[in-house]
């Protein structure tokens, strides 16, 4: 952990934090919270753009989330490096364009990591197939395939962490 907080800090970062990253933070609150384990966490969301700062979550991501019971509650901002270096122990990036702005941002890269790389099904995957594709121009049930992604992800998070 990082200074004398009580709380682990895990941070999820996408491009414009309306689609991925706000339903990744939505999905681990929930599992954190079934488990017994939120008040171990802090947990945030931001997007390497700025194009959507305070707005609410897509409302596509909204819909999925419903749908299995997991509330949005986040509103976007941009990854501020300063504050969330300092603040954030776990920087989580959707796919590698995201991690590259992260690393040009100044996040240390002892502390990043690709969103994927905690799915266990993945282990050894390598390239494009560790991104969360980006859903937002797409058309179909993409949301539904990121939420199923992020959850897998989530899963093997909160079981690395806990070790
Ligand atoms: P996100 O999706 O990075 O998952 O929030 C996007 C949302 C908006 C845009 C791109 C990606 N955009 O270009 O406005």
């Amino acid at each position: 952990m990082t200074g004398n907080k009580e709380t682990f800090g895990v941070l999820f970062v996408c491009l414009g934090n309306i689609c991925r990253s706000p339903l990744a933070e939505g999905i681990f609150i929930h599992m954190a919270r079934q488990r017994g384990m939120l008040d171990r966490f802090d947990i945030d969301s931001a997007g390497t753009g700025a194009y959507h700062a305070g707005e609410r979550a897509d409302p596509r991501s909204i819909r999925v989330a419903k749908k299995h019971g997991v509330e949005l509650v986040s509103i976007a901002r941009q990854f501020q490096p300063r504050e969330d270096i300092d603040r954030f122990d776990l920087i989580i990036a959707m796919d590698r364009e995201n991690e590259r702005n992260l690393l040009g941002k100044g996040a240390p890269r002892d502390r990043l990591r690709l969103m994927r790389s905690y799915d266990p099904a993945l282990a050894g995957a390598r390239g494009a197939e560790l991104d969360v594709p980006d859903p937002y121009f797409g058309e179909g049930d993409g949301f539904q395939s990121v939420y199923d992604m992020l959850t897998r992800a989530c899963s093997g998070l909160l079981v690395s962490i806990d070790r």
